[in-house]
């Protein structure tokens, strides 16, 4: 007796349909999966055993083989386990053989048989809809994922209730529409008081996509403005929104419900998390925080605290937007085009730079926290810009400009970028003859033409003229920071 289901695994951030064949022989009962399934995998049958009597259905007292096919791809994970038990349940005819038809399933069992949401669900049921599946059995909370996928999902929320489906005892789910934006919560500008050179820097690294630093004593607001860029930034458009949802989806970090991420992500791991963790990787590779703050911001708070390692890894995507992670049977590309930004103190104990108080670093321990911040990589901030202590009484000034009207100008000047601004002669002397006195690296070079344009785009102006280029010199120039 054979019967077959379809499921679609994930590769990376795609997936690839996999064909589940339950065959039940005469002979001494046992139960074997083959088709290069992994341990998650081959755990399966615990599950689904357990999950079979839970529902009060009968494990068939035969020898059951089931047999993942393409067998050359490594089956990872634990969402198989829906898909076997009802490839099982329709050879053993308590599933009806001709429902299966149209249908793919995915999904984890517990022991009792509920069904868990298994990451990369948005991913799988893509898959579904490019195999010509129509609806898809998954978890209750992953109903909202497939439906952005354009498949009409089937959630269940127990093995008992997928069966009762296939057997026509319980109705057909209704159509639902698919579920609107996840709603992000992202601080406001207007908490930001003073620091007027940072937060016209954050605007123009908005506007222009850039690597902004943000340099200074403890305690003025590095972090606080950093973690507001996200609200001046564009939203996605919906190919963009949909290619972040799939990367939080397959990571398993999909808030609760489901939807589409509009707001472009932001993320800030600690100076102690690891490379795989940072970059993506791990035995079954799962994209890092460089790939899910993709087309949002990454931010290395405290940056002279990273690791050497974590920070050498990040020049790959920081240079081509993306990141390689290797895998059994070969690697995986996940997309990574971030928007950096780092904050950091002058020196460890962070008095430097604040001309009310005095820096007790030894110069050993100067120079290491300097050593740190590879040339290479301080390079890649198109903005650097050091923060002073507000004097007495500035913080408590008026506050400051909302991120909606700061958000406006940026989304102008975005619209105005693609327009191509030319510098003019002046303009292009200027540049010129910074590249030799700073001097500026040829990457430098390329960056400070690229901040002239977006400061002339966002002024309006018809052409990069030198006060933009000086304007965009300025956020390069070495004095800014001790470090360089
Ligand atoms: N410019 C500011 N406007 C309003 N509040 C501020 C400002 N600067 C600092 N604060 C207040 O001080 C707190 C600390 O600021 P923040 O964490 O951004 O400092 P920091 O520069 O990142 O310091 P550190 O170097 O210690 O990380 C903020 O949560 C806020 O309450
Ligand atoms: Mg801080
Ligand atoms: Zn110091």
């Amino acid at each position: 007796m054979l019967a077959r289901t379809f499921t679609h695994a994930l590769v990376g951030l795609e997936s690839r349909r996999v064909e589940v064949e339950a065959h039940l022989q005469n002979g001494l009962p046992a139960f074997a999966i083959v088709g290069l399934a992994d341990r998650a995998c081959q755990e399966a049958k615990e599950r689904v055993r357990s999950g079979i009597a839970s529902a009060e259905l009968q494990w068939p007292g035969h020898r059951i083989t089931v047999n993942l096919a393409p067998a050359d791809l490594r089956k990872e994970g634990s969402g198989f386990d829906l898909p076997i038990a009802l490839a099982v349940l329709a050879a053993s005819r308590q599933v009806p053989l001709g429902a299966l038809a149209g249908h793919a399933a995915v999904g984890e069992l517990a022991l009792d048989g509920r069904l868990r949401p298994v990451p990369g669900t948005l991913v799988a049921a893509e898959g579904a809809r490019r195999g010509g599946a129509r609806r898809l059995v998954c978890a209750a909370e992953s109903g909202p994922e497939v439906l952005l996928a354009g498949v009409e999902p089937v959630p269940v929320r127990h093995l008992a209730e997928a069966v009762a489906y296939f057997r026509g005892e319980r109705d057909p789910p209704p159509v639902e529409a698919p579920p609107g934006d996840v709603a992000v919560a992202v601080p406001d500008l207007a908490d930001v008081r003073g620091q007027e050179r940072a937060r016209r820097a954050l605007e123009i690294a908005a506007a222009g996509a850039h690597n902004l630093l943000l340099a200074g004593p403890p305690g003025i607001g590095k972090t606080m403005l950093a973690r507001r860029l996200p609200g001046i930034l564009p939203r996605l458009d919906d190919e963009e929104a949909l290619e972040v949802t799939r990367i939080h989806s397959v990571a398993g970090l999909l808030p609760q419900g489901g939807g589409l991420l509009r707001t472009p992500p932001f993320r800030a791991p600690h100076h102690t998390a690891s490379t795989a963790a940072v970059i993506g990787g791990g035995p079954h590779p799962r994209p890092g925080e460089a790939s899910l703050a993709h087309r949002g911001v990454l931010l290395l708070d405290e940056l002279p605290e990273f690791p050497r390692p974590v920070l050498e890894a990040l020049r790959q995507p920081l240079e081509d937007g993306t990141v390689a992670v290797a895998r059994v049977g070969g690697r995986v590309v996940f997309p990574a085009r971030f928007q950096l930004v780092g904050t950091m103190n002058m020196c460890p104990c962070g008095a430097r730079g604040d001309p009310a108080a005095q820096c007790t670093c030894s110069p050993q321990r100067l120079d290491r926290y300097r050593e740190r911040l590879s040339r290479a990589l301080l390079d890649r901030f198109d903005l650097v810009v050091a923060l002073p202590r507000p004097r007495a009484g500035e913080l408590g000034g008026a506050a400051g400009e909302a991120s909606a009207a700061v958000r406006e100008r940026v989304v102008a000047a975005r619209a105005r970028a693609g327009d191509d601004l030319a510098r003019t002669t002046d303009a292009d002397a200027l540049l010129t003859r910074a590249v030799e006195r700073l001097p500026l690296s040829g990457r430098g070079h390329a960056r400070v033409a690229r901040v002239a344009r977006t400061i002339a785009a966002l002024a309006a102006a018809p052409h990069v003229a030198p006060e933009h280029v000086a304007e965009a010199l300025a956020y390069r120039s070495p004095t800014e920071l001790a470090v360089a």
